[in-house]
Parts: C-alpha cells; structure tokens; sequence
C-alpha cells in the first residue's frame, strides 16, 4: 500500500510503547492492525456506548473523597473513575464542593448550595453507559449505604486532611481501616494486588490526586503512553462530558455572540470534527517553548510534537483562509488567564503592572507581558475571530478587555448574570463550569500552565492525530499555553 517506511517505523514505535509489543515478533500487519483496533475503536472513548446504564459491580464501592478546588477535585474523580474501572468496582459520584470564593461570597438571602450537584454539571447518562456509577443520592436513597466508609485508602500522608470534603457531603470515616498504599505504578500485578487488598470493604473511600495518573491536574500527557491508568484516562475523558444545561447554556452564549458552530447544537462530544487531522504545519504560539513551572506543578502537555507525528499528508478540514465555521459562526480563539498564584491578584489589579511586585508575588509574572502579543498571534496564524473568549477573574476582566482593546481585540466574556437567570443562583463556579464547555469547542484554545482549569480543558479537547482521536480530537497544534510567562 506504499505507506513510506517512517510510516512503519512510527506505528512499530508506538506499539512498543503500548502494551501490543509482545515477546514473539509479530507479522507488521499484525501489529498495524492490533494499533489501528486499539486506537481508532475502543481505545479513547470512541466505543458505541451501551443501551443501558451499566450494572453495579459485585465487588463493592469507591468512594471518591476530592481535594482543593472544583477542577482538581474533577481531576481526582476522574483517577476515581480509572480505579473503579480497573478494579471492578462502582464509583459512587457526589457534588463537587464550590471553589472557596464562592464561599466568601455566599448570600445567605439566596439558597446558594455550596456544592454542585453531579447531574447539574456532568452528563450521567452519558458516563453511566461507559461507566459502572451510581450517584451518592441514589445511593442513599435506597437505604443500602449509611454514608460510611469501612475502609479510606490513601497514598502517603500528604492529602489526609482532605478526608474533610467527605465530611462536607455527610459521608463518614468513623471506625474505617486506613489503608496506605504509598503509590501505585498501575501495572496489571500491582492492580490485582490492590483488588486483593479492598476485598473485604465494600464501602472504600479513596484520598487522591494526581496519585493515579501523574500529573493528572495539570498537564497530563495527551497521548497514549502504554500505562493502563493513564490511557484509560485519556479514554475516560470522551465520557465525562458536560450536562446538558451546561451545554445548552454554552451552545446559546455562542450562537448569541456569533462564535464558532453554535447551531451545531449542544451534541457534547461532537461528531463535526470526526476523522479530522492534525493540523499541518500549525506553529505554536510564540516560539513553541512551554513553560517549566515548579516542581510541585510540572507540565507535560504533549502539544509541542514537532514534526506532525503520523501526519500522513492528507490534508486537514480547518480550512486554510476560512473564517467561518460550517454553520457561519466566525472560527475562535478561547484564552485563559490566570496569574498565579492568587497572592499575584494582588499585581494585576494595580494601575501600573510593577514588575518587581510581580516578581515576588507570581510564579508567572510575565503572563502579564506576553498573553495579548501571543493572543493577536494565534489570531492572525489561523485567521480566527478578533473577538476573543477569555475565561478569567471576574475583577480581573475590565483590566483585560483594556488591553486587549488598545490591539484592535475584543475581550467576550461568559456573564455570571446569565448563569444566575437560567441556574437561579450565583456560583463562580459553576460560571467556571460554563465557560470550559465554551473553551472545548473553541477553534483555538490558550491556557496558562499552573492552571488545573487549563489541565481539564487540554484533556478534553484532547487530540487528534491521522491515527488517534482522543476526547474530543482537537488538533493538538490547537491546544496551547502562553509561553515564556517566568
Ligand atoms: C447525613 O447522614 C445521616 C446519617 O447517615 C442521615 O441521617 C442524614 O439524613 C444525612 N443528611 C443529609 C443532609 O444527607
Ligand atoms: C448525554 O448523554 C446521552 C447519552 O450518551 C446523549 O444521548 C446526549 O446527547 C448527551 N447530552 C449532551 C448534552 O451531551
């Protein structure tokens, strides 16, 4: 069939560094086969889901005890959900507690909840036709489960105290067994292993945040690596998608604005950008570098592939020179700017950005220099809408939209007041919830790295190569963070 060898090579390499690379040579058919199965079929989501929500597993219970705010704890429930499948269990999902601003700003007039409910941000549905879930009211309400955990499995001490937020939804660890599991490499052994262990709780609560899968809050790698908890993940990520109130709220705020394939209606993961490539000869934003953070958050997007890996020269549906997606929105660019950490608020909130304070109160203090140079070029790189959706905070939004006006941009933002008419309470939060759906299915998305809200977006907006879509097949050429913030 004439594939170039370089072809074979890639396919050759990958499957090494998945689990098809057996002892036994395998013919190259074989393994092309074996490759293209496991990636274009079941492996990230893209399997017809069931009829019916599926069963509750027979050996027993994970409860999913989240940490800090709304999208490290999405983090969590996703490694949650990795565990529950690889270990045969029912994950009970719960609310998510709201970010602690929220609590700040809690009015007691309004009945404003201080968490979300499951089924308010995420499609059940949905992810119970993938996955063996029940949800903690249903739970409950059955009269099976007393909200006591007989057992709390944790990695090291680090995140113990955590165990508050199960409190905060009335589950309780009183008389369970503490189980340290130090850390897990997630190979087949070590997981059954683990089965063994859980045995005798049905009810096991477990602590966890990027424990399961490196990184998983901040930058997990957005390609299959080989590691069972991480590709299922990535796979996991198709199937945890947006309710829909939150769709239908970011399907209308787009239609309204004129931003992107608003008409295209609120499908979660969409089925208009099947089979799409990756981008040919996409430049990174600035000069592709990515940020180094800190130790405690580092970043691995995998975005930066150099070359288009597997890119096998078909051309990309993006439509060079076109501004307009199919039902006539302008194609968009989504940022989001987050000086961290908080105490950096504290800079950008000033009349003059004083270099010197940022250097000591941020970790990126020159995301303030560099996002509306970088911004204005993914614009003119791939011919996007001059109106930019920017995800930000709230008191920070007429600073930006400043700015970016002295460049000719308009800064569009998700109103809060919307929120409030269609959900009838306020929630930065569930704002937050709104705005990533926006941030999916923008055309062009840039985060800033430290971000755990950045994290979640690049993990479902996925990637796609010519070989592999994962989430929602966004081309990874597509799915940035400013650069050269430190
Ligand atoms: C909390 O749990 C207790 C004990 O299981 C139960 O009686 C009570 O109804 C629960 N409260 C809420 C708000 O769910
Ligand atoms: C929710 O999930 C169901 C089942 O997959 C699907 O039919 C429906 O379109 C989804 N809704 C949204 C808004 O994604």
């Amino acid at each position: 069939m004439g594939r170039p060898s370089s072809f074979v090579t890639a396919i050759l390499l990958f499957a090494c560094g998945g689990l098809v690379c057996g002892r036994q040579p395998k013919h190259l058919g074989t393994i092309y086969h074996d490759v293209r199965r496991s990636l274009l079929s079941d492996s990230h989501g893209q399997t017809p889901e069931a009829e019916e929500p599926l069963p509750e597993l027979p050996a027993g219970y994970i409860y999913p005890v989240l940490a800090w705010g709304p999208n490290n704890q999405v983090a969590g429930l996703k490694e949650a959900l990795v565990l529950g499948q690889l270990l045969k269990r029912t994950v009970i999902v719960h609310d998510i507690l709201n970010h602690y601003d929220d609590k700040a700003s809690l009015n007691h007039l309004t009945e404003q909840p201080d968490s979300m409910d499951f089924e308010l941000i995420f499609n059940l549905s949905r992810l119970s036709r993938h996955r063996s879930v029940v949800t903690q009211a249903e739970l409950r309400a059955r009269g099976e489960w007393d909200g006591r955990l007989q057992a709390v499995a944790h990695f090291g001490d680090m995140f113990m105290s955590q165990i508050k937020n199960a409190h905060a939804l009335n589950v309780s660890d009183e008389g369970a067994v503490y189980l340290d599991l130090e850390a897990l490499d997630c190979t087949p052994r070590e997981l059954a292993k683990l089965a063994r262990t859980l045995k005798p709780y049905k009810y096991v609560g477990f602590i966890l945040y990027e424990n399961v899968v490196r990184s998983s809050g901040h930058g997990v790698k957005l390609t299959p690596s080989g590691n069972l908890c991480h590709d299922d993940y990535l796979r996991l990520s198709a199937q945890l998608t947006k309710s829909e109130t939150l769709v239908r709220l970011a399907t209308e705020f787009r239609r309204e604005k004129g931003l992107g394939a608003a008409a295209a209606g609120g499908g979660g993961v969409d089925a208009d950008d099947d089979g799409s490539r990756e981008d040919g000869g996409g430049d990174d934003v600035g000069d592709g570098d990515q940020d180094v953070p800190g130790n405690n958050n580092d970043v691995d997007y995998d975005y930066d592939s150099s070359a288009d890996d597997d890119d096998d020269g078909e051309s990309n549906e993006d439509g060079e020179g076109e501004s307009k997606s199919p039902s006539q929105g302008e194609r968009y660019l989504a940022v989001h700017i987050r000086p961290y950490p908080d105490t950096c608020l504290y800079a950008w909130r000033r009349e003059e950005y004083d270099m010197d304070l940022a250097a000591r109160v941020c970790k990126n203090k020159k995301l303030h220099k560099v996002f509306v140079p970088q911004t204005l070029h993914a614009i003119k790189t791939y011919k996007l809408s001059t109106r930019v959706f920017v995800m930000s905070y709230p008191d920070l939004r007429p600073r930006i939209s400043e700015m970016y006006g002295k460049k000719g941009l308009e800064a569009v933002f998700y109103d809060e007041s919307d929120l409030e008419k269609a959900v009838g309470f306020k929630s930065i939060s569930l704002l937050g919830m709104v705005e990533e759906e926006i941030s999916f299915e923008a055309d062009v998305f840039i985060g800033t790295s430290y971000s755990s809200m950045t994290g979640i977006i690049m993990q479902v907006r996925g990637s796609s190569t010519a070989l592999e879509r994962v989430a929602r097949g966004k081309p990874r050429s597509k799915t940035l963070t400013f650069t050269k913030t430190t």
